[in-house]
């Protein structure tokens, strides 16, 4: 096996961006993703990219300041399904507590879904620790293009930032 050392870079997202993220899901998600470039230039939340040399992210991911009182959420994570499982999310989720830090913040939290749980392993790993549930639900699409109701349950996490 081959091993290749790859140098990223973690910036702010921009609209000029998008063409380059159609990895991250449908139009209607990608509409998510401009409103969150929006959100950022009104300075209620930061949301990044994670890139290697080519500048093209492989990884976006936000942090909103606007919830819970006191603290931030990080919200939207997504990495390359390629890329995944190779420390990516660590770095974009590290570098989201570093803006969290730089915005006066001592506690960030996250949501994720019970049906998740390597993402959930993954924030454990990282000092997330359960605060609670909420129930959630949202439409998904399939690949013939129709929509069903998906209903779950969603684990509040919280860290405490050094
Ligand atoms: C959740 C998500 C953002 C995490 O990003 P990631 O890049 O896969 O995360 P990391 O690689 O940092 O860590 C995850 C895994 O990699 C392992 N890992 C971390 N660094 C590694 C490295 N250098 N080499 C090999 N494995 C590594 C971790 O132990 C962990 O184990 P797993 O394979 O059982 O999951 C990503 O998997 C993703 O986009 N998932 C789909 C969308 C989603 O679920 N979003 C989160 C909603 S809450």
């Amino acid at each position: 096996m081959a091993e290749v050392v790859v140098p990223l870079t973690t910036r702010n997202l921009t609209e000029s961006d998008l063409p380059a993220c159609g990895w991250y899901g449908t139009a209607t998600d990608l509409v998510y993703v401009a409103e969150a470039i929006q959100r950022a230039r009104r300075g209620e939340v930061d949301y990044l990219a994670v890139c290697p040399p080519s500048g093209l992210p492989v990884a976006v991911g936000g942090i909103d300041y606007t919830k819970p009182p006191g603290a931030a959420t990080i919200w939207q994570l997504s990495v390359r399904a390629e890329l995944r499982s190779c420390g990516i999310g660590t770095v974009l989720i590290g570098e989201l507590e570093q803006r969290a830090r730089d915005h006066g913040l001592r506690w960030v939290e996250l949501g994720v879904d019970d049906n998740n749980s390597r993402s959930r392993t993954l924030y454990e790993r990282l000092g997330y620790a359960q605060t609670g549930h909420e129930s959630a639900s949202w439409n998904q699409q399939a690949p013939d293009g129709s929509t069903t109701r998906y209903e779950t349950r969603i684990t509040l996490m919280r860290k405490q930032l050094s």
